[in-house]
């Protein structure tokens, strides 16, 4: 018989408070009326054991390592679909038909181009910019070339800024690349898809043309894809909680874009390499790093290890380990950064540390190594992730907008641990 209510007793008083069901079996204490009703407020540092929203979007099992986006599981969308694709999906509920993907497609290649005024920002970043500020700064910036995405806001849709932002996002993550290495822009080509585009863009020489890789075009769509949406982490929750004050999409985007930076999350990808690196040019000590990161006067960690949800193997670092493998073998690469890996992997598996504390590889501990294989260069490696991230964001702030019933700024509370009330003491009194 499953409970319909959660019952709380404080001194004398019994309180029942609902609980509500999702879909898939997730259950919550609703606690929306508490403080109202009791006085009391809940506390939750991290939001550990706190549920923000209802949402349509994905929904996660940390202890089966299920990921399925509006239903669809992140196995069968990485094997089927391309990243354009896959976004349709997560904005729009449905997998598109042959001519709402066309629509889409053509929508984004309409808005792929920055106004040239823009080009001019990449000019007065100093050349060792981090291509995170400088995503966050543009996309900003964005609002103040195309304010009239109130209107569009105002009467819902989204579309054109919803295309807008994915396209754009693109070039300025390769326009950022080019302009950091001297190299002349490469603008959208009409005659590629999404992935083919931004690998053009990022590494087209006038004097080198870029040969596009079929195999080199899948394993970016699957990475993207990979990436698309995470519920309520830490940087989609950014993007909401900006979102709930009326702040612009492009707003909200730039702050998702700078929580995401953080190495506990969408830094974490280009933190791996760097471990990786240290272990290699630490003449392969692994159990030196392992030791550092058990050790808890030292706040070393093995960094693409881990996952707030997932007390399993990410279903997402299972799909790009096999992956790496794939293009590995198909182009004949090799990089011992990817031996190291495995071979943490394998020993992190059977330490008592990891196993006890559920700590596995997350969707950051392999994707690096593809992304490197690529030729992307390791600072970018977080700007991939928001591309990939930029569907999901654009669809929970869209989701949030359209909850009217739960409408309202996002406020949390706090517990008081500082002074009591003390008089004032003038200048000449003070010690
Ligand atoms: C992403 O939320 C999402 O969905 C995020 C994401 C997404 O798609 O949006 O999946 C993307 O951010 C993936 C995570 C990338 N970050 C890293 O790889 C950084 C390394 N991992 C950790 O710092 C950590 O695991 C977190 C941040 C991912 C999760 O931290 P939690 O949930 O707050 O867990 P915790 O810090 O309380 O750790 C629990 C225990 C602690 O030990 P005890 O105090 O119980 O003894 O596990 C230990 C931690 O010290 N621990 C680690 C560890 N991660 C946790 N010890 C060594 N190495 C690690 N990586």
């Amino acid at each position: 018989m499953s409970e319909n209510f959660a019952t709380l007793s404080i001194g004398e008083t019994t309180y029942k408070l609902p609980i509500v069901r999702g879909t898939r079996g997730d259950k919550a204490i609703d606690i929306r009326k508490l403080f109202k009703e009791t006085g009391y407020m809940t506390l939750d540092s991290g939001y550990m054991n706190t549920g923000s929203c209802s949402s349509s979007i994905t929904y996660l099992d940390g202890a089966k390592g299920i990921l399925d986006y509006r239903g669809y599981a992140i196995e069968d969308l990485a094997k089927n679909c391309t990243f354009t694709e896959v976004a349709y999906l997560i904005l729009h509920g449905v997998l598109p038909t042959f001519d709402e993907l066309k629509s889409f497609k053509q929508d984004m290649r309409r808005f792929a181009l920055l106004h040239e005024d823009m080009i001019h920002f990449f000019d007065h970043f100093p050349p060792n910019a981090s291509p995170m500020s400088i995503l966050s700064t543009t996309v900003n910036s964005l609002h103040n070339y195309y304010p009239e995405m109130d209107e569009e806001d105002a009467y819902g849709g989204l579309t054109v800024t919803t295309a807008r932002l994915l396209a754009k996002t693109r070039t300025i993550a390769a326009f950022s690349y080019k302009k950091s290495i001297g190299h002349p822009l490469v603008y959208p080509s009409p005659k590629l898809n999404y992935c083919e585009n931004f690998l053009n863009m990022m590494f087209d020489r006038p004097n080198l043309p870029y040969k596009i890789k079929p195999e080199v075009v899948s394993a970016l769509n699957k990475l993207l894809i990979l990436h698309a949406d995470h519920e309520q982490n830490c940087s989609t929750s950014t993007v909401r909680l900006v979102g709930s004050s009326g702040a612009n999409l492009y707003a909200s985007i730039s702050a998702g874009v700078s929580a995401l930076w953080g190495p506990l999350h969408g830094g974490a990808n280009q933190a791996v390499i760097v471990m990786l690196e240290d272990i290699y040019a630490d003449d392969k000590d692994f159990e030196k790093y392992i030791a550092k990161a058990k050790d808890k006067n030292d706040p070393y960690r093995l960094t693409g290890f881990g996952h707030r949800v997932y007390k399993t193997f990410d279903p997402r670092a299972k799909i790009i380990k096999k992956a790496c493998d794939e293009i590995f073998k198909k182009l004949e690469l090799e990089d011992p950064l990817l031996d190291i890996a495995k071979e943490l992997e394998e020993r992190v598996s059977q330490d008592e540390y990891f196993i006890k504390r559920n700590l596995y590889p997350n969707v950051d501990f392999y994707s690096g190594i593809i992304y490197r294989a690529m030729g992307i260069p390791t600072d970018m490696f977080p700007v991939m992730f928001a591309l990939g991230r930029l569907p999901g964001w654009i669809a929970q702030w869209t989701e949030m907008k359209e909850d009217r019933e739960n409408a309202r700024i996002g406020r949390p509370r706090q517990i008081y641990t500082g002074n009591k009330r003390r008089e004032y003491i003038p200048m000449k009194e003070r010690g």
